[in-house]
């Protein structure tokens, strides 16, 4: 390993920061070495706040429609996949069946799908807050007004993952179609956190047009705003968008990538993504041992799931609820970690 590059990897272990030259030069000079020696460190100053626990997170994609056209994703207003969306009744069989195997946080997952107006979205996170007092309701259905946030706020959901997706301007201009701007996707960051969410934002790792500066841009967003959660995971090819014929991400930089986040801010939530899994058959194993301490099995209803399709080939889309929360479970085994059930609340650190 160079003698700078070792330089900025000590001083990003000791202070938990690094200017956004020096996070472009650590992306671009990283090597083997380089990375089984952040690896080590990420696990470790993991392991001291979270032990070898893994967070569990129930995810429940209650609906594939959505207003919007973002170029990379496959469930895009103009793309041609069948669409359905689940009602209360449903969503809350999802949520009592998931209480059974152990969960103790639900993630509701969507489109913006209109449908889901503050009402009956509102209605919904209720009924669970009332029937499920012990778990933590985290919503992930896009761009809405503060007044929206703060209603569900109230009504219970207490977490909200809304990834930045690149915290370039222009870069987010090549992903978006331009009724959707930069600055409204950041305000909506900034109204989750002054509303009282723990906050999960993230990007795609190498999604189209991104430089490693974009990805630095990306490390000083998270070391700024220290979100409760920072969710990464590869770009992967989704068919049927006019991304159709670009690349899918690597597994590699996103690893590289995961254990540099442990390091900026340690105790945040980090999950090993569905999409780590799909391009790497141990990929989410590869997550943790990067630094990552989340998992989200899939709760949705077996019969909607290939429906959700965000890009090509995803895993777990054949999976009961109950197989792939022990499959996971498995797997943490495996690596020598173990699911626990509990909220998974972030945990303080100074
Ligand atoms: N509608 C909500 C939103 O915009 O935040 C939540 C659903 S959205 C489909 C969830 C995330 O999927 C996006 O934030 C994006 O990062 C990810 N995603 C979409 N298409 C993807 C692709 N082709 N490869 C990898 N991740 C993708
Ligand atoms: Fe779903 Fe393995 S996590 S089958």
């Amino acid at each position: 390993m160079n003698t700078k590059l070792n330089e900025y990897i000590e001083k990003l272990a000791s202070t938990h920061q690094l200017s956004l030259d020096a996070y472009e030069y650590v992306i671009t000079h990283r090597d083997e070495e380089a990375a089984e020696w952040l690896a080590r460190k990420a696990r470790d100053i993991s392991q001291s706040i979270y032990g070898k626990s893994i967070y569990v997170r129930g995810l429940i994609e209650f609906t594939n429609i959505c207003k919007n056209d973002c170029f990379y994703c496959g469930i895009r207003k103009d793309a041609s996949c069948s669409r359905y969306r689940l009602d209360q009744e449903d969503i809350l069989e999802c949520c009592a069946e998931g209480y059974d195997l152990g969960f103790r946080t639900f993630v509701l997952q969507g489109g913006e799908d209109a449908y889901f107006n503050d009402a009956r979205l509102c209605d919904i996170v209720s009924k669970i807050h009332t029937l499920y007092p012990d778990c933590a309701i985290t919503l992930s259905v896009g761009e809405r007004n503060k007044e929206s946030y703060q209603r569900l706020f109230d009504a219970g959901a207490s977490r909200y993952l809304l990834r930045h997706e690149t915290a370039d301007r222009d870069h987010y201009h090549k992903l978006h179609p331009s009724s959707m701007s930069f600055s409204h996707r950041m305000r909506c960051i900034q109204d989750l956190r002054d509303i009282g969410y723990d906050v999960g934002i993230g990007m795609m790792v190498q999604s189209p047009y991104q430089t490693a500066h974009h990805l630095a841009e990306d490390l000083k967003f998270v070391e700024t705003f220290h979100p409760e959660m920072c969710g990464i995971g590869p770009y992967i090819t989704a068919k049927d968008t006019p991304f159709h014929d670009q690349p899918s991400g690597s597994v590699e930089l996103t690893l590289y990538l995961i254990s540099i986040l442990r390091l900026i801010y340690p105790p945040m939530l980090i999950p090993a993504t569905t999409a780590l899994g799909t391009l790497d058959p141990v990929g989410r194993e590869k997550g943790v041992l990067a630094g990552a301490n989340v998992v989200m099995p899939n709760l949705s209803p077996v019969g909607v799931r290939r429906k959700y399709q965000l890009y090509d080939n995803k895993i777990c889309v054949g999976d009961e609820s109950a197989q792939c929360r022990h499959c996971l479970e498995n797997r943490m085994d495996r690596i020598g970690y173990t699911v626990v059930t509990d909220r998974g609340d972030i945990k303080l650190w100074d």
